[in-house]
């Protein structure tokens, strides 16, 4: 059981993510019937010789993608999350200790020429493994500044050769009520669901993360594989991925499907236009205090603007 004695998390909490946000975003919930109704287990820590390849990291650092800020304490950013399959609040670190992760297969299929089963040892021992510094805006208004290790989506994507039919690519997270409880609760739409546009995916920003402060990935931050879109909220970066599937169908994610009137498709960082419920204009450095103003794109807008010059008409900030 978790102890409310005074966590790293309860004090982050309270400094970086005003109250009413979390609360809000809770409400959504609570709206629709989906207040947090089962404990967490107990936390089950897995031994080291989970991690896959460690030697393998951080690679060599991208010099095209660093900060003009400060990076995130490597603490905060690993025990203040989001990962609604261990529950609701901030505090999961102990209930996704019981996500197993090696080994792990993750599924590329659908509109491809060649669909693929890969063990993510195998994955990460044949892609050259990078460092870039990137931004990460979440949709609450807090952010966090990280170094990540992977290599970019297209060069996972084109392992399995994805055919020129294919508009959109959908990625979806385990399904494994055994070791993730909250996904239990039937009324989510489990499995975690996101996509993105096959040109969006072919971005030089759009990244697969594998590690994170030069070590794999924490299962708490999404091990052993997640995505990393930093133009995009953070809800679309989807964490501990099983299937990637190249379709012409656009994916409805699994925040869109909850809550369709405040959670999009699109999902791009936009100061002026406001969340339904809160202004989007400021952002709250995880483990600083002061309030600093959020860019378009989240400071992408060379890299990515383009991509949306033809799409009047589609609510791309939402
Ligand atoms: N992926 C899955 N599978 N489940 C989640 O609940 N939360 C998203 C995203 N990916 C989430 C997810 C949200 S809302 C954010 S802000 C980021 O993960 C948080 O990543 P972090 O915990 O590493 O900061």
């Amino acid at each position: 059981m978790l102890t409310r004695s005074r966590r790293i998390w309860d004090v982050i909490d309270h400094r970086v993510t005003d109250e009413h946000l979390v609360l809000n975003r809770r409400r959504l919930l609570a709206g629709l019937g989906l207040g947090s109704a089962l404990a967490v287990l107990p936390g089950r820590p897995r031994a080291a010789e989970e991690l896959t390849a460690p030697e393998l990291y951080p690679g060599s650092r991208n010099p095209a993608y660093v900060l003009d800020r400060p990076l995130t304490d490597e603490t905060i950013a690993t025990t203040y999350n989001n990962f609604y399959e261990f529950g609701s609040s901030k505090n999961i670190v102990d209930a996704a200790q019981a996500l197993t992760i090696r080994p792990w297969l993750v599924t590329i299929d659908g509109m491809v020429e060649t669909p693929q089963e890969l063990d993510l040892e195998a994955i990460v021992r044949r892609l050259p493994i990078e460092e870039r510094l990137y931004r990460h805006r979440c949709v609450e208004a807090w952010s966090m500044d990280v170094p990540w290790s992977g290599f970019p989506l297209k060069a996972l994507l084109d392992l399995a050769r994805p055919l020129g039919s294919a508009q959109y690519v959908r990625f979806e997270t385990f399904l494994n009520p055994d070791e993730a409880p909250e996904q239990l609760q039937s009324w989510y739409p489990w499995p975690y669901v996101e996509g993105l546009t096959v040109a969006e995916a072919a971005n030089e920003l759009a990244f697969i993360a594998t590690g994170m402060y030069g070590k794999p990935l924490k299962k708490q931050n999404g091990a052993p594989i997640r995505l990393v879109t930093p133009w995009k909220y953070g809800f679309k970066s989807i964490k501990s991925i099983r299937r990637i599937t190249l379709t012409d169908q656009r994916p409805v994610s699994y925040w869109e499907e909850l809550g369709p009137s405040e959670y999009g498709f699109w999902a791009n960082v936009n100061p002026d236009v406001p969340h339904p419920r809160w202004s989007q204009a400021y952002e709250r450095p995880l483990g600083d205090f002061s309030s600093v103003p959020t860019r378009l794109f989240n400071g992408y807008a060379e890299q990515v603007a383009g991509l949306y010059a033809e799409l009047e008409g589609e609510e791309l900030y939402k």
